[in-house]
């Protein structure tokens, strides 16, 4: 008899701005997954995993894919560059791994006007831009809404991709051009070369809705796993310096096609302290040598762009949100091996904002931007190793519980586990 109740859906979301060890966080359940499923954004997303001290850089395919087991799953809410996503393969077969892959027909597939049109509209929108990673996300989502974007099985199909291509090449055209970005892109060109894309990724292609449906109700193992943030997410986080998807766990529906009753487990992965890549107001940012020393000992740089990232100590009001808009049952809190040998830990729980204490994450611009951080300021603590790791939480330095039951306490949700290095068994489960 088929039955609902052995499924186990867990889904991982970033608390933060992006880069907070999702992938990680990923890898560690997807050994026990059927399935390991991205829902949205697409290769503005680099998620680093390491496995026997090799290192896999992820964009597209979930960090799911480094196990045998799991079926990785790209829905339809993820925006697909083809050239990348095969680039990606390639790349994880010279690994000696072979995805199991399977790509929504649905999924919309970014254009090289696309990419074009990032650059054009960066420029265009100056303050108010996010530092985008050129991969043409906003362009993508933006003509999927407009409702001229081409998906996955458009590609597949000549006549149709023909039909859309005449009215989507014209209107990102007209516009680059308007914005005085010149291009070089020929209509011509891009449609053969998508043809050739769409016969290399036809075997992967199908309605996934369906399938992941099916394997649901007959008791499939689940995961989820999200890209950027909730400071990203383009109705909750800080608007418009977002990426162009909902980053929040409730997008997943929308995403796969599946509307899940029952989720076991959210998890939101948030970092011992923070980073931005990007623009945006960032109240609790460092500057100077502490953040110099932060980046380098954290290995802050860009997955996707390569560029230095962005850091400070960590935000609540910011987590406060996250807990909140995804229904999380849980964080999984990275990176505290990082911030070892800090003497002092400063944690924002508020912000003040015209001289009023601010519990939650403003909606007005105006008042982001004069945010300043109210901090509580707890003890480090020094090097951590392995035996610690190895005997639990209760090993760990006092001061280290303690910094971890404060955020607790701050945003009202359980931190079941802590990661203190970039590999799997760097993981402790309270
Ligand atoms: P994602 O985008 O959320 O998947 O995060 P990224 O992969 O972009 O960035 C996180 C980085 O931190 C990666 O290089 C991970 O290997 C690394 N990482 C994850 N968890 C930990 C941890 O607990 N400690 C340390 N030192 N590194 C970690
Ligand atoms: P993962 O999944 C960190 C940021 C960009 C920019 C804004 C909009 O690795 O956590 P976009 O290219 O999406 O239009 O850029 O979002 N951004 C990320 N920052 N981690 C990411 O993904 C990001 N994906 C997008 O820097 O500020
Ligand atoms: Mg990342």
């Amino acid at each position: 008899m088929i039955s609902e109740k052995t499924s186990n859906i867990t889904t991982i979301v970033g608390a933060q701005w992006g880069d907070e060890g999702k992938g990680k966080i990923t890898d560690f359940f997807a050994g026990k997954a059927d399935f390991v499923i991205r829902f949205h954004g697409g290769n503005n997303a680099g998620h680093t995993v390491i496995v026997n001290n090799k290192t896999y850089k992820l964009h597209l395919i979930p960090s799911g894919v480094l196990y045998s087991h799991p079926i990785s799953v790209i829905g339809n809410g993820v925006v697909v560059d083809p050239q990348a996503l095969i680039n990606e393969i390639e790349y994880l077969k010279e690994k000696e791994v072979v995805p199991k892959l399977k790509i929504s027909d649905r999924a919309h597939v970014i254009m090289p006007y696309h990419i074009e049109m990032d650059v054009a509209l960066t420029k265009h929108q100056g303050s108010l831009a996010a530092g985008s990673t050129k991969r043409g996300i906003a362009p993508v989502y933006g003509d999927k809404m407009y409702r001229h974007g081409i998906r996955m099985i458009d590609i597949t199909e000549p006549e149709i991709f023909k039909e859309k291509l005449d009215k989507a090449f014209a209107f990102n055209d007209t516009l680059i051009k308007a914005f005085g970005h010149s291009h070089n892109l020929d209509q011509n060109t891009i449609f053969n070369k998508y043809l050739e894309y769409g016969k290399i990724l036809k075997p992967y292609i199908s309605d996934v809705s369906v399938e992941i449906y099916k394997a649901y109700k007959k008791g499939a193992s689940i995961l989820f796993e999200g890209a950027q943030g909730i400071s990203l997410d383009v109705d909750h986080g800080v608007y418009p310096h977002t990426t162009s998807s909902n980053t929040v766990a409730g997008h997943i529906a929308s995403g796969t096609g599946v509307s899940f009753r029952d989720i076991d487990r959210i998890i939101g992965v948030t970092k011992a302290y923070l980073s931005r890549v990007g623009k945006s107001p960032l109240p609790t940012e460092l500057e100077g040598d502490i953040a110099e020393e932060l980046r380098e000992k954290g290995g802050e740089y860009g997955t996707t762009t390569g560029r230095p990232r962005r850091v400070g100590w960590l935000d609540l009001v910011q987590v406060r949100q996250a807990v909140r808009t995804n229904g999380l049952t849980e964080i999984a809190l990275t990176k505290l091996d990082i911030l070892s040998g800090f003497k002092k830990i400063p944690v924002c729980h508020s912000y003040n904002i015209d001289g009023k204490e601010i519990k939650e994450m403003p909606a007005s611009l105006l008042d982001f931007r004069k945010a300043t951080p109210v901090y509580d300021t707890l003890d480090g603590w020094e090097d951590l190793n392995e035996t610690m790791i190895k005997k639990g939480f209760s090993a760990l330095p006092k001061t280290l519980q303690e910094y971890v039951k404060y955020i607790e306490d701050q945003v009202s949700c359980p931190i079941t586990i802590i990661s203190m290095g970039p590999q799997r068994h760097e993981t402790i489960i309270r």
